[in-house]
């Protein structure tokens, strides 16, 4: 029986956080069984935003360790690097022919790219859907389990697909969006301004990375107010974020105390806050001890990333036979 193909993509640009990992970590961990899974490190995207790469390739190392820390298994799904698989270039080639310059400059990232950045606006930041979409339609991936800021991504891999298959045949299949068990849990910055960041506001964003002091002085510190006046009240979102964080990492009883305590208008936020720290050092330090023991094992990182990327040849090497023999181009 052939499994549906599930794909998707990590920029190395920054931490991984409490968000990644109750947004996505968790259910990449979820689907390794049901699907055939593959979820790579997007390093040349990070070039298109990152020139500099002094720090890229710890990144990617950080990335791969964390993932297998938070129970990615490399013997069930493919994880890899991007650059890894060449193929993927070259299929990136063949789209940008069906991409119009047009449709790329009206792209929303696009456009906030070049707002933060006037300076370096390069073709590679002009074409990141295009490569995007080749990531995807290497594996053939019907399911993108990704946030609701990369829809317009995957519309536009749906139409380079459909623009593909009208004009040489049919080989690449449309991929969607993947909201895997319904509702993304979305999880604010602790100040209440935003969510959770990769590189920005880090002293509001708990890091699979940050040590247990750094965590507890983190959430002692998070955003409250005033106990509720009256009872029942609506909570304010960055209060409901604690609650949110707490029912992550807390057992049921705590977080049922606190919630009889706010609707009762007695709650005390920094017991709460003491609580969710300790919860959350318990939750977060055993994925950070393990990451880090695999990030210092060069030998394990360098061999899961071996053979991830030997998954993802085969798979990636398969669908450009028939792309090439599609265009005509097999002589
Ligand atoms: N653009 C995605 C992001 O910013 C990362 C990414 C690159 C990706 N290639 C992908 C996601 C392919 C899903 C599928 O997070």
């Amino acid at each position: 029986m052939n499994k549906e193909v599930v794909l998707s993509g990590i920029r190395p640009t920054g931490f991984l956080h409490l968000g990644n990992y109750f947004g996505a970590m968790r259910n990449y961990v979820r689907m390794q069984d049901e699907y055939n899974c593959y979820f790579f490190v997007a390093n040349w995207h990070s070039l298109t935003t990152h020139p500099d790469t002094k720090e890229l390739q710890s990144a990617v190392h950080r990335v791969i360790a964390e993932n297998v820390a938070c129970g990615l298994d490399p013997n069930k799904v493919s994880l890899y690097v991007q650059s890894d698989v060449p193929e993927i270039a070259e299929l990136y080639l063949y789209l940008n022919m069906l991409a119009y310059k047009g449709e790329l400059e009206k792209t929303v990232t696009f456009k906030e790219k070049v707002r933060l950045n006037p300076e370096n606006v390069n073709a590679g930041l002009l074409t990141y859907p295009v490569l995007q979409a080749a990531d995807i339609l290497i594996h053939r991936a019907v399911k993108v389990p990704v946030g609701k800021d990369q829809e317009q991504h995957l519309e536009m891999a749906r139409n380079f697909a459909q623009r593909f298959n009208h004009r040489y045949g049919d080989v690449l299949p449309e991929p969607y969006a993947f909201n895997y068990g319904g509702e993304l849990i979305k999880i604010l910055s602790l100040d209440g301004n935003g969510k959770m960041s990769k590189s920005e506001n880090q002293m509001n964003t708990l890091y699979l990375a940050d040590t247990d002091d750094m965590l507890r002085k983190k959430i002692m510190k998070a955003k409250t107010a005033e106990a509720p006046a009256e009872p029942n009240s609506v909570k304010p979102d960055f209060i409901e974020n604690l609650f949110t964080l707490m029912s992550l990492v807390s057992t049921p009883d705590t977080l049922e105390k606190f919630n009889t305590d706010f609707n009762n208008c007695v709650i005390r936020y920094g017991d709460m806050k003491k609580q969710l720290a300790e919860d959350m050092i318990a939750f977060v330090a055993p994925i950070r001890e393990k990451a880090a023991d695999i990030q210092n094992d060069k030998a394990l990182l360098s061999s899961i990333i071996k053979q991830g990327a030997e998954k993802a040849r085969e798979s990636a090497a398969a669908t450009l036979k028939e792309v090439r023999q599609a265009i005509g181009m097999n002589y």
